[in-house]
């Protein structure tokens, strides 16, 4: 190659020649050696853990976390009626303190037959499009700036206060960036990407179809590629996709600047209407599994956009190389800005990620100005945001940090994950040890004697945990596996004393109106809300109050229920309408169409 180089010259090659191989010895010296793993992520090297465990040197626990006092955020909530589901999320955002949320797509009655809730997913996008291009909004200054915070109104907990939410935010764009930049060298600057909206993150490229754009361009996992062993992305697993690495859009959750999401939620909009009356898509598989969006699916949308996004950023990276960087490259592996590494989807090998060498849809590679394609989305790939229960039920749990892991773990199957220490430490942003004064006196009132949710095989402690599994019982199961079981109309009752508006004057929506709390939420809903003890039955108070250690310091543990092995998991069905949770005893097929395409025997 260096031959290559030398002949090639006219008559100052030898001292290009010398330039070079001094500059090819320098960039050898300064890069650190690259790993030995076959399949190399797309990160620079510091980014192979959480963000929020980088700064393991920085003395005490309070890593930076940024303002929440100056900052407006916006929080959606879609939905078209209330039901204790909806109420198990206002309850969490209540009493951790968030803002009053504004419920979207009110008393919506979309009824279209074989889409997904009755074309009710839809509604994320256009009410909250309708929200963000308000005139009387808009004419406030600096609206575009500040944050809108769309999420599933019923199955999502809340288990952190919005301060985390936002610095992990701003940590999540900062580590996309930096990652970002490294992927697609020279173009990063040139193109002017900047990532401002991000969205969760599944396990599954889903509904879409895997040959589809929406799919075969995504990027690798950052994530450390064993956290499931030798299993790791590969079919071997308690399903088809238990074993893979979280990687692919997920939109139970989305935040970001007012500005950015109007442009995303705009070329929503179109595809939706160029989608929703589509029929026999050329990449179809032939079974009509992508025909009207997926079949009404909001997600398919902002998976083909993801896809689109990506496909073109590998655009824009060939674009603004040289030839000198295609022999820098064999010298020196992992430039910013070099080949991708070969990858695949679902197994299916991936060298060349504008055409896999599978049957795809096929894009148009052109290079265009004005980065039409992009849109600045990046994902929650560590769940620092949310945790997606699906196809990922058996790694999380609910962990007192404090104690030693594994009796809280419990028995694993022979597939899961095995963290690598005793303990797993709280995340930096967590103070542990630290009184928490807005749980009122109750206990435990620590982060690192709670039980929290963690995703155990990475030790992330998400702020939301979103039950998207098919498996929806587990909103029952683990409602008493929670920090605030026992305690939550305690803290209710602390907030109301606060002024909380969403206990005193209601919840807007988008139809203008108010609704009351107590009608959102009535009595009768209390008793699972609450879970509070009969009063009648003596003996069933006693062991009750054996289990929820609220007012006790260092009362029994409860047996931590360790999640059952799981079928495969379909799509996520139900977000905008309450009606779909009657699904719940039907098999997956019956509730998601596309699933039986998607699903692996
Ligand atoms: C960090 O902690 C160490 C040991 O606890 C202490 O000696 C050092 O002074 C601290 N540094 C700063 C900047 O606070
Ligand atoms: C943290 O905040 C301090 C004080 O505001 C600032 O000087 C420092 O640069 C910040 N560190 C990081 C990593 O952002
Ligand atoms: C790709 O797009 C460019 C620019 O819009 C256009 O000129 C070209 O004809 C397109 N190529 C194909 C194969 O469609
Ligand atoms: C928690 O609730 C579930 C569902 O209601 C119940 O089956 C389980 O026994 C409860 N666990 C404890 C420890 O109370």
């Amino acid at each position: 190659m260096l031959n290559l180089l030398l002949f090639r010259g006219r008559r100052p090659a030898t001292l290009v020649g010398i330039a070079f191989i001094l500059s090819t010895f320098l960039l050898i010296v300064i890069t650190p050696p690259g790993s030995e793993t076959i399949k190399q992520p797309w990160t620079t090297s510091r980014i192979l853990q959480s963000p929020l465990n980088q700064n393991q040197n920085q003395n005490g626990t309070t890593a930076n976390v940024s303002l929440t006092a100056d900052r407006k955020i916006h929080i959606l909530l879609p939905a078209t009626k209330s039901n204790v589901n909806f109420c198990k999320t206002l309850l969490t955002m209540t009493i951790l303190g968030y803002p009053s949320p504004t419920i979207i797509a009110w008393e919506d009655k979309d009824k279209a037959k074989g889409l997904l809730g009755g074309g009710s997913h839809f509604a994320k996008i256009t009410r909250t499009l309708d929200y963000i291009n308000d005139p009387v909004r808009r004419s406030h200054p600096g609206f575009d700036d500040e944050l809108v915070f769309m999420l599933d109104a019923y199955d999502i907990w809340f288990q952190l206060p919005l301060n985390m939410l936002l610095s992990r935010y701003d940590a999540i764009i900062e580590e996309e960036n930096a990652r970002v930049a490294h992927r697609m060298g020279r173009a990063y600057n040139n193109e002017g990407i900047n990532s401002k909206i991000v969205f969760g993150a599944g396990k599954r490229c889903a509904p879409n179809l895997l040959n589809s754009v929406s799919c075969y361009p995504v990027p690798e996992s950052p994530l450390p590629n064993d956290i499931y062993g030798g299993n790791t992305d590969t079919l071997i697993g308690i399903n088809g996709w238990a074993s893979f690495r979280t990687r692919y859009l997920n939109s139970g959750y989305t935040i970001g600047p007012v500005g950015e999401m109007r442009r995303v939620l705009e070329r929503a909009l179109e595809k939706l209407k160029e989608c929703q009356n589509r029929k026999d898509a050329s990449f179809d598989d032939e079974s009509g599994a992508s025909d009207f969006c997926y079949h009404g699916s909001d997600q398919s949308i902002f998976v083909e956009m993801f896809g689109e996004q990506e496909y073109y950023r590998e655009v824009m990276r060939r674009h603004h190389r040289t030839g000198m960087d295609d022999m820098l490259d064999k010298v020196v592996p992992g430039r910013a800005g070099s080949k991708p590494p070969p990858t695949d989807v679902q197994q299916a090998p991936i060298i060349d990620r504008l055409e896999p060498g599978f049957t795809h849809q096929k894009y148009n590679k052109t290079h265009l100005p004005d980065k039409p394609f992009e849109f600045g989305i990046a994902l929650d790939y560590w769940s620092l945001l949310g945790h997606q229960t699906s196809n990922a039920l058996t790694d999380a749990r609910y962990i007192r940090h404090s104690r030693l892991l594994k009796p809280q773990i419990g028995k694993q199957g022979n597939f899961e994950c095995v963290p690598k220490t005793d303990r797993l430490p709280l995340p930096l942003d967590l103070p542990g040890s630290q009184q928490l004064p807005w749980l009122a006196g109750s206990y435990p009132n620590e982060w690192e004697t709670m039980p929290l949710y963690t995703e155990i095989c990475i030790g992330t402690v998400p702020v939301m945990i979103h039950h998207n599994s098919v498996e929806k019982y587990h909103r029952e199961e683990q409602w008493n596996q929670t920090w605030w079981h026992g305690r939550s109309r305690m803290l209710l009752e602390e907030r109301r004393k606060e002024g909380a508006p969403q206990l005193h004057e209601g919840i807007p929506t988008d139809k203008g109106s108010v609704v009351l709390w107590e009608d959102l939420c009535p009595k009768k809903m209390e008793k699972e809300l609450f879970r509070e003890p009969e009063p009648k039955k003596v003996e069933a108070l006693q062991t009750e109050s054996k289990i929820t250690d609220a007012t006790k310091p260092g009362a029994v543990q409860p047996e931590i229920k360790v999640p059952e092995p799981i079928k495969p998991e379909p799509i996520i069905s139900e977000v905008v309408q309450p009606e779909a949770i009657k699904h719940e005893g039907i098999k997956p097929e019956d509730t998601a169409p596309e699933a039986k395409a998607l699903e692996v025997k």
